[in-house]
């Protein structure tokens, strides 16, 4: 008699299915979408290698972010961290209010496990990963393309997408490029569709006063920043993101702070699983991270790959230091272009400014508040900070609230539990 459960089969026994096991609903969409791919020179496989590390060489020189398995395994866990720590939403992959996705873009999909996650989860959606080097993987979804390319040139999808993400592209663009990215997020979004960004920061926090401030982690976020700022590519993306998908014309903008721990301290047993994967991430992580930046413009001059190792390595033990509880802050951004009507609703209001704008100054002139209405597209009025909740989100129940409670936020102040 066979033993239930056994891997012990007779020709004709089936596996019994558990039915608690949730089918996806769906229709597949089998498209020979792979004859798409184009096969790539054995270069951009193979990379360059410096300073120990592989990196990409479509952007020789640009992109700060090995492209090797240390890296990728650095990825993978923090990717698994997110999932962990978003575990108690709806979705953990994404929290715009995104539904029936049919065309999905994720700029920077490194490994492309977001990519092919999201292609699981909806089998009728088009999901396509674009990255700088080829992602190492071997099979995926047929629902999902994997592509190399460089976003920063013309996009030259046909389609328009209905929801683009991004997952820790900090540093990977100038402030120049970012707008130029955004725009094309926009310009390729159709109306209605979402944007949604998820960074992390570079500073390493403790809230107890258990992380020495004569600590190697206490200063890396200060060394980090300041090597990428000399590098033209800042790396404080998650404080300058917001700001940027305002002014490029999304609307609806909802905003997640994460306070995520790094190692396995936190009582909360979803903290605490989401922190020993973020230590797992720093762990493999921090020497890419550091090495490509510092070697270059590391302070006061360029720093040797020896230094760089031995920086890294106190780094390393400190994070493994169970004594120190700390966290870097995150942050989610999601927001909406505009739809159809609103958009013609706004260019409307626009034309009838203009046009009062052009009117004899003994006319009666617009109202401020009709013709900051215009305003809000493109470039956000001077008079209010850019960073303040727009007059229309005022009143949305659906505004997220911020949970950090540290100080540095002014988005909230309830405690994060994410
Ligand atoms: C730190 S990785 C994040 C990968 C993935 N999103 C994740 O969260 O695990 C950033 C990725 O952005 C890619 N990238 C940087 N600049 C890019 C560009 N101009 N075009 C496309 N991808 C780019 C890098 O090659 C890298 O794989």
């Amino acid at each position: 008699m066979k033993r239930e459960g056994s891997s012990t089969v007779e020709a004709d026994d089936s596996i019994l299915v558990d039915p608690s096991f949730q089918a996806i609903k769906g229709k597949a969409n089998y498209d020979d979408i792979h004859s798409e791919t184009y096969s790539l020179a054995s270069s951009i496989y193979r990379g360059v290698m410096e300073n120990g590390r592989r990196y990409q060489t479509m952007r020789e020189g640009e992109y700060w972010g090995p492209a090797d398995d240390q890296h990728f395994e650095a990825l993978e866990a923090g990717y698994l961290s997110q999932l962990v720590m978003d575990s108690e939403s709806p979705n953990a992959l994404f929290q715009s209010p995104v539904e029936n996705p049919q065309n999905v873009l994720d700029i920077g999909t490194g490994r492309g496990t977001w990519a092919i996650d999201m292609a699981d989860m909806f089998p009728s959606a088009m999901i396509r990963g674009v990255d700088l080097f080829p992602p190492p993987v071997d099979w995926m979804p047929p629902n999902c393309v994997l592509e190399v390319d460089d976003v920063l040139q013309e996009w030259t999808w046909r389609e328009s997408f209905d929801f683009i993400h991004m997952s820790i592209m900090l540093g990977a663009f100038s402030t120049d490029e970012w707008e130029r990215v955004y725009k094309q997020c926009y310009d390729n979004l159709t109306p209605g569709g979402w944007i949604e960004q998820f960074e992390g920061a570079c500073h390493i926090m403790s809230d107890d006063g258990s992380l020495p401030e004569d600590s190697i982690l206490a200063s890396w976020g200060d060394n980090l920043i300041a090597a990428s700022n000399k590098s033209g590519r800042p790396m404080g993306t998650l404080d300058t993101m917001r700001e940027q998908i305002e002014k490029a014309g999304f609307i609806d903008v909802h905003e997640k702070v994460y306070k995520w721990p790094i190692g396995g301290w936190a009582k909360d047993p979803v903290l605490k699983e989401a922190g020993r994967l973020n230590s797992t991430m720093w762990k493999s992580g921090m020497e890419g991270w550091a090495m490509y930046l510092l070697t270059r413009y590391g302070t006061p001059k360029p720093w040797s790959k020896q230094e760089v190792q031995v920086l890294v390595a106190k780094a390393r033990a400190e994070v493994k230091n169970p004594a120190h509880h700390i966290y870097i802050l995150a942050r989610r951004i999601w927001a909406r272009k505009p739809t159809s009507e609103e958009l013609a609703k706004e260019s409307k209001v626009t034309s009838e400014s203009t046009q009062s704008a052009q009117q004899p100054p003994h006319r009666t002139p617009t109202p401020v508040a009709e013709s900051s209405i215009g305003s809000k597209s493109r470039s956000p009025s001077p008079e209010r900070p850019t960073h303040a909740t727009p007059p229309y989100l005022e009143s949305s129940p659906e505004l997220e609230k911020s949970s950090v409670t540290d100080g540095t936020s002014t988005r909230g102040s309830s405690p994060q539990k994410t």
